[in-house]
């Protein structure tokens, strides 16, 4: 019988940390402190001092942090965000969520992320911010965006929810624009054992007013300076993030090899399309993915050879129910054309070679059937 891999493995993961994150949590669990413990600024201590940025304020997921930051900018319904419809749903979620509009941009072909060529052509009137994604776990062309945004007064939020710990031009991603938002989701880079996240700014006004809004708008208890939202990280998914700062530069270094390996296996694969990486930056692979042809026979192929994929997206976001737009469905056909072939492979810091070699090995026959 064939063994399945696991598509993260997150189970490796946690018996390399078991002790330390038991002590961890056991800490919690002895303080009491469930809400805002010690453990809270602890973790954002540590976060803002990893990426270079002036404040980190921990909140409830990575959807919270996007939902805080638009609202800590004060989007009014009819403003437009500038962002990616090839995405997870979220980041235009909360622009919609808040009365926004999100404007799609589509992407390169080669990295799957927004196209910043094509943005300032969309800026008008009623724009307020630009949203792009660090899609994979790598950065999106940031400087570029920064300039548009300088050049027309808008603010720049980076969905770095797939990519802590990624690095563009010497920085770290989260600490590129207005802000920078993550997620702790479990299989994400940097994940706790639930649902957690954090934003990023070097702002102190924007800062103070996350802080604010992520409970219920209080600048002192039992005062609501403005409407917020019950968007605290709990103490204890702190303690589990901080267990796992103890050995996440060893799990970034993991996986970018992971990744480069990757490319060599696969690099004289027919029928295989590897994403490109931009010369002055990284990717930390939050997914492995690749771009196939036959992609619905290939992943029945590969499962039956115990090898789960996933597919990130499938359909982009200007093309589901909730966000079509009038005369929307046609733009975008990057989106759509990558929508079609991207494949998700295994991937997490504690891949074996071994395990690595055998993904190859049975996408090769997948793709030879
Ligand atoms: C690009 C992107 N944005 C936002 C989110 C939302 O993060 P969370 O699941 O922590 O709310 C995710 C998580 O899947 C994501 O991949």
């Amino acid at each position: 019988m064939t063994t399945k891999l696991e598509f993260v493995d997150l189970k490796s993961q946690y018996a390399a940390l078991k002790v330390r994150m038991a002590e961890r949590m056991q800490r919690v669990l002895d303080h009491g402190q469930y809400i805002m413990g010690p453990e809270v600024k602890e973790l954002e201590d540590q976060l803002a001092r990893y990426t270079g940025a002036k404040h980190c304020v921990t909140v409830a997921s990575g959807t919270e942090a996007l939902l805080i930051a638009l609202m800590a900018l004060g989007l009014k319904p009819g403003d437009e965000v500038i962002t990616t419809p090839f995405t997870f749903a979220a980041t235009a979620e909360m622009i919609v969520l808040l009365g926004g509009v999100p404007v799609f941009v589509d992407i390169e072909p080669d990295t799957c992320n927004i196209d910043a060529t094509l943005i300032e052509a969309r800026v008008t009137a009623r724009t307020v911010a630009i949203m792009p994604v660090s899609l994979y776990g790598q950065v999106a062309d940031m400087d570029a965006i920064n300039a548009i945004a300088v050049r027309h007064g808008l603010a720049v939020i980076e969905d770095a929810a797939q990519s802590f710990g990624a690095t563009y031009r010497g920085r770290k991603s989260c600490n590129l624009a207005t802000f920078g938002c993550t997620s702790f989701f479990p299989s994400k880079p940097l994940g706790c054992y639930g649902d957690g996240g954090a934003m990023f700014t070097n702002d102190d006004r924007l800062a103070q007013a996350c802080r604010e809004i992520r409970v219920h708008g209080q600048s002192a208890r039992y005062v609501h300076t403005r409407v917020g939202v019950g968007g605290r990280m709990d103490t204890l998914q702190c303690a589990v993030v901080l267990a796992k700062l103890e050995r996440f530069e060893w799990e970034i270094a993991q996986r970018l090899a992971l990744g480069r390996r990757y490319a060599e296996l696969l690099a004289d694969l027919p029928g295989v399309t590897l994403l490109g990486v931009r010369a002055d930056r990284d990717c930390v692979w939050a997914q492995y993915t690749v771009l196939v042809e036959r992609r619905a026979e290939v992943q029945a192929d590969l499962l039956a050879q115990g090898i789960p994929t996933a597919v990130h997206y499938p359909k982009p976001v200007h093309h589901q129910p909730a966000y079509a737009q009038p005369g929307g469905a046609e733009n975008c056909p990057v989106s759509v054309a990558a929508g079609a072939r991207v494949l998700s492979l295994p991937m997490s810091a504690d891949l074996s070679h071994a395990d690595q070699e055998r993904v190859v090995r049975a996408l090769r026959a997948a793709l030879a059937t």
